[in-house]
């Protein structure tokens, strides 16, 4: 472990997961307030922080469940006593399937669900679930634009319905309807319009299940940055916010709006000076993190600071060059960066050092660490 209970923030070995306990309790209530009062259950997904604890605090601040993204995810959330738990995903391959069912089976007074976009998966299914002896919630997965699962149109959605429907293992419940890269379109006019196609397109399918005479009861989607747009489109009736509760350098590049409640970088990653460079040549600190303590795919981790910038990231190392005014570093200092993408940043650690007013309140495991399967 990073840190024991108790420890100064300076004491917290290196590199860790740092969460201002703070500014995660603020983004908490944050997402509840903003969506009392519209007819939504809260079902924040799992995938960004993938700690049971936390999901534990979103379930008592009144999220109705989570989401995962694996079966293998599923487990650790489960086993932590989580009882409802939806896969928003499609899980292929016999092994995945039977793992799934073999969960259903192992936490028969829990809610497990999964969505399917294929006739012959959702047979694969149903059988490792008979295997098991055991049912399983379904939500017909459809396509409002992500382009990466999901059926594309009502009409299939119907006939995906009706296969599913037929068998006693499974449990149709709905849809998901999830645009994934409308997340991130910066201005909030875009995000606007394009869960308003997405809305339109996912009722359309709702209403043909519903003159199919099949059950639609529950239309699941949304993300930090839409969920107020499915919250309010009358269509959803379940959003599945993530990043919200640890926030981002990539969503802090989606444009501010009065309209739109602000969370808080609530994740930082402590890290130490470990080199020291200032001459005529270079005014360089070199930090003890690097590719194996942060993912790079939306960009560099960055000072949570100003005067430095990142020159260079490798596996073990960040090399920051002094750019302007700025807090001195010396050998030994610990600063703080804030992580360009949570969710497979989250993934590399073990721990999650929670801190308030500059002492480790907790210490958090990542139970669904690795959980790739
Ligand atoms: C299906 C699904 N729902 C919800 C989310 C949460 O999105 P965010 O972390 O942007 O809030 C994701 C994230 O990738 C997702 O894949």
């Amino acid at each position: 472990m990073p840190a024991r209970v108790g420890d100064a923030l300076a004491d917290v070995d290196t590199p860790a997961l740092i969460v201002d306990l703070d500014k995660f309790d603020a983004n908490l209530a944050r997402l509840m307030q903003a969506v009392a009062g519209h007819k939504v259950r809260v079902r924040p997904h799992a995938k960004s922080h993938k700690c049971v604890e936390i999901a534990r605090r979103q379930v008592a601040a009144g999220a109705a469940g989570i989401c995962v993204q694996k079966a293998s995810e599923a487990e650790p959330f489960l086993a932590g006593g989580i009882e409802d738990v939806l896969v928003t995903n499609e899980v292929v391959g016999e092994r995945k399937l039977a793992r799934l069912a073999g969960l259903a089976a192992r936490f028969p007074a829990a809610r497990l669900g999964v969505c399917v976009d294929d006739a012959g998966a959702a047979l694969k299914l149903a059988r490792a679930c008979d295997e098991a002896d055991t049912r399983m919630d379904v939500y017909i997965e459809l396509d409002v634009g992500h382009n990466r699962a999901g059926v594309s149109d009502p009409a299939a959605a119907v006939a995906l319905a009706r296969v599913v429907d037929a068998q006693p293992s499974l449990t149709l419940r709905g849809l998901q309807a999830y645009f994934g890269s409308a997340q991130h379109r910066r201005s909030i006019g875009e995000r606007r319009q394009a869960i308003s196609a997405a809305s339109a397109l996912a009722r359309s399918a709702r209403d043909a299940l519903v003159s199919a005479g099949l059950p639609c009861g529950t239309i699941t989607g949304g993300g930090t940055g839409t969920f107020l747009f499915e919250a309010t489109s009358g269509v959803y009736n379940e959003i599945q916010p993530g990043s919200y509760i640890l926030m981002d350098l990539d969503y802090a590049k989606n444009v501010q709006d009065p309209s739109w409640p602000t969370f808080e970088q609530s994740l930082f990653i402590l890290t130490t000076v470990m080199s020291r460079r200032r001459d005529a040549i270079s005014d360089r600190a070199t930090l003890d993190a690097g590719l194996k303590a942060f993912s790079t795919d939306s960009g560099s981790a960055m000072p949570a600071f100003p005067g430095w910038q990142v020159r260079g990231v490798s596996d073990e190392h960040t090399v920051l060059e002094r750019v302007g005014d700025g807090p001195e570093l010396a050998l030994g200092d610990k600063p703080l960066l804030i992580p360009g993408h949570i969710d497979p940043t989250v993934n590399l650690h073990e721990w999650i050092v929670a801190v308030r007013n500059d002492r480790v309140e907790q210490v958090w495991r990542v139970d669904a660490r690795g959980a790739v399967y």
